[in-house]
């Protein structure tokens, strides 16, 4: 069973499935918890995946406590339906963190796609670092997407046989899309208008929904955005995410402003195409910081820590916070000095190679070879 709630799990698992459903070994049985609705949504569209459950949890503004309690109970009645012979749950979000207690709690191996990811700081990211902690202390098998994230597992004491690096499907996700786009062009020209507004402006994409940048962090960025797109050069796409600890503070702030578009959230094909047309990327978005190393698109990163160093590492991330003073100074040296901006835009891949979903499949078969 292949759990998964919102749109970056979605984005991050759709290649897992594909791989199991191609496989004559395997029986993917696909439950989306929709933690997320709309933006889950977009992802299951574009992949073409019709789960075989969907607990349809989302509410308005829904409290860490609330969303917690709904999924464990909701994860754990279907696991009761369909008794699997494993769980699959990716990342750090509450939906990870449930299917993989659920699961525990029924005995059910769990396996992590994504894991070992720290910062070191459970307050950054909130409550994300928590929930990546509880799952490796319960999974079965941990698929690292890094060499440094495995490191990570065995320094916690995780069993080194039960560890196995096998990239980020982030990086599989693009690889299938670009395939559809090129059969269909249609679906990457959602931004045609924009591009038509913004001609000749240098482009900077946007996004930010972290919970520990609610409030003030928010402010700092809206007020960062706000003062950079006053250049007449620079132009800002942000598509906003549908939570509304971040809309509000958005649209206050910054709707109707000249060199600032504010959008819904992109679908996934779409979101490639800002990727590719932005000179810039300013996000606090976890599943940015590892696609635009990979384009060599220079990407601001709005936290105080990362659990990707990776891309800080290879020279194409830097962490930024929230202060708006600072956010504008690195911008402008980026758009201001050619030197700075190359030393950042050079393409690196420390995440994957595109081939993740196929090695998990492959260490899945191997598995329950071991136990026949
Ligand atoms: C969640 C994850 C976070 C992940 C992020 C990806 C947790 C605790 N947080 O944060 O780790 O990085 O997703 O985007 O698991 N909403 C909609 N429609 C949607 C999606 C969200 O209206 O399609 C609104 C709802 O009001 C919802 C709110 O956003 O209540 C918050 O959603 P929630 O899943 O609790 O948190 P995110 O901030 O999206
Ligand atoms: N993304 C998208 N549309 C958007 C913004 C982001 O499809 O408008 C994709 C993006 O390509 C990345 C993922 O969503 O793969 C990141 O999701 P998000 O930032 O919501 O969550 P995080 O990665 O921080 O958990």
């Amino acid at each position: 069973m292949v759990i998964f709630g919102t749109r970056p799990e979605a984005i991050k698992l759709f290649p897992v499935v594909k791989a199991l459903e191609d496989d004559p070994r395997f029986t993917p049985v696909v439950c989306v918890s929709a933690q997320h609705r709309e933006m889950l949504d977009q992802v299951l569209d574009i992949a073409g995946i019709a789960p075989d459950h969907d607990l349809d949890i989302m509410r308005p503004n829904q409290s860490l406590d609330e969303l917690t309690a709904r999924l464990l109970v909701g994860l754990g009645t279907v696991m009761n339906e369909v008794s699997p012979a494993r769980v699959i749950v990716q990342g750090d979000t509450a939906t990870a963190m449930c299917g993989a207690l659920a699961a525990y709690y029924r005995k059910i191996p769990v396996d992590h796609v994504e894991a070992g990811l720290r910062s070191g700081n459970i307050h950054h990211p909130f409550p994300e670092e928590i929930n990546r902690k509880i799952i490796g202390t319960m999974a079965n098998l941990h698929f690292a997407p890094t060499e440094t994230a495995a490191a990570a597992l065995k320094a916690e004491n995780v069993d080194p046989a039960r560890v196995h690096v096998t990239g980020n499907t982030v990086i599989d996700a693009p690889h299938w899309v670009t395939g559809r786009i090129a059969e269909q062009p249609s679906l990457a020209s959602g931004l045609a208008d924009i591009e038509e507004r913004f001609a000749g402006k240098r482009i900077i994409g946007v996004t930010s929904h972290r919970r520990e940048n609610f409030g003030e962090g928010m402010e700092g960025i809206a007020e960062a955005i706000r003062r950079i797109a006053a250049r007449d050069d620079v132009a800002v796409i942000f598509p906003v995410h549908l939570n509304p600890n971040v809309r509000e503070v958005m649209n206050e702030r910054l709707a109707g402003a000249d060199n600032i578009a504010l959008i819904e959230p992109l679908d996934y094909p779409n979101f490639a195409r800002l990727l590719s047309l932005a000179e810039i990327m300013l996000t606090d978005s976890g599943g940015v910081q590892e696609e635009a190393p990979a384009l060599g698109k220079p990407v601001l990163v709005m936290r105080e820590t990362t659990e990707r160093p990776e891309g800080v590492t290879a020279g194409t991330a830097k962490l930024v916070g929230t202060n708006a003073e600072i956010i504008v100074t690195e911008i402008s040296t980026l758009l201001d000095d050619k030197a700075s901006y190359e030393a950042m835009a050079r393409a690196h891949n420390p995440f994957g190679d595109g081939e993740a979903a196929r090695r998990i499949v492959e260490l899945l078969g191997h598995e329950f070879r071991s136990q026949a």
